[in-house]
């Protein structure tokens, strides 16, 4: 009877011991990160100047805090580069270590992921041809309007809780800004709804057909997601805040985006 009862307790005791031992590797994702040798960062490369692609490699902003994350692990940086509306899923189904693809950091998205520190203030710019007789947001009701799908942009358009005052005709959903844009050329739609820098960017490549007007229509931050829990964002965090204090995030913004607007970093607008 008492050995039973001494077994038992040896028993209960190891199980214990091995319940909290794998708890301990299942939140050791630095860790494991590091002993795997390479952290994996998952982007949608459609969004110059955040992320795009120059030839077959992946460039932007985006992808220089990634390579400072990699940096500071002591790992090499591996990028997966799918549609936007697959980026939560994919990270949750544990195909990648972090997202950083100019993400708001919204209170639907936290459902599902966990956010770093904001890096940059944004918001939803209206694109139109030059000769558009839509001179701001309310000239969007009734009109057709292009997004990307799964962005802050498409919420916004769709507006299914109702929170907007602003009622399109249609929302048109594309995988990539581009394609919206070519939509927009060809007057297939009336109107684009995309993050301001990329929209800029999108306009440069056509200068006197389009243009985007100046009424900013949300504030947004944008930040790195994390699957919930992931102590990875600690030493994300760290690298946002290093990059901040020494400057270099300033630098590696300024190089994609001119001077004058550089005052969207979240830092220097804080
Ligand atoms: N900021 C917007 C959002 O979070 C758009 C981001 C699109 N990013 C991209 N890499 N395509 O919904």
């Amino acid at each position: 009877m008492k050995m039973q009862k001494m077994m038992a307790l040896v028993l209960a005791g190891t199980m214990t011991l091995a319940m909290s031992s794998s708890f301990v590797m299942a939140a050791g994702e630095t860790e494991a990160v590091k002993a795997a040798g390479k952290v994996v960062m998952t982007t949608n490369a459609e969004f110059e100047p955040f992320e795009y692609k120059d030839g077959d490699e992946i460039v932007g902003i985006d992808r220089e805090i990634a390579d400072k994350i990699a940096e500071k692990l002591g790992v090499e940086l591996e990028i997966s580069d799918i549609a936007f509306s697959s980026l939560i899923p994919s990270l949750n189904a544990g195909k990648a270590d972090f997202i950083a693809a100019g993400m708001t950091a919204t209170d639907e998205r936290r459902k599902n992921v966990d956010f770093s520190k904001d890096y940059f203030n944004a918001s939803q710019t209206i694109i139109v041809r030059t000769d558009s007789d839509i001179k701001g947001r309310e000239d969007l009701n009734g009109k057709v309007v292009g997004v990307q799908e799964g962005t802050t942009g498409d919420v916004y358009c769709t507006n299914e809780d109702g929170s907007s005052d602003i009622a399109v005709k249609e929302v048109r959903r594309f995988s990539k800004g581009m394609d919206a844009v070519s939509d927009l050329l060809s007057g297939r739609l009336d109107a684009v709804v995309i993050d301001d820098f990329p929209a800029q960017k999108l306009v440069e490549k056509n200068p006197d057909k389009i243009m985007t007007l100046e009424e900013a229509m949300t504030e947004e931050t944008y930040a790195i997601a994390v699957p919930l829990g992931s102590d990875l964002v600690d030493v994300i965090n760290e690298v946002i805040d290093e990059l901040n204090e020494s400057g270099e995030m300033d630098q590696i913004v300024s190089k994609y985006i001119s001077v004058s607007e550089d005052d969207a970093s979240a830092d220097s607008a804080a």
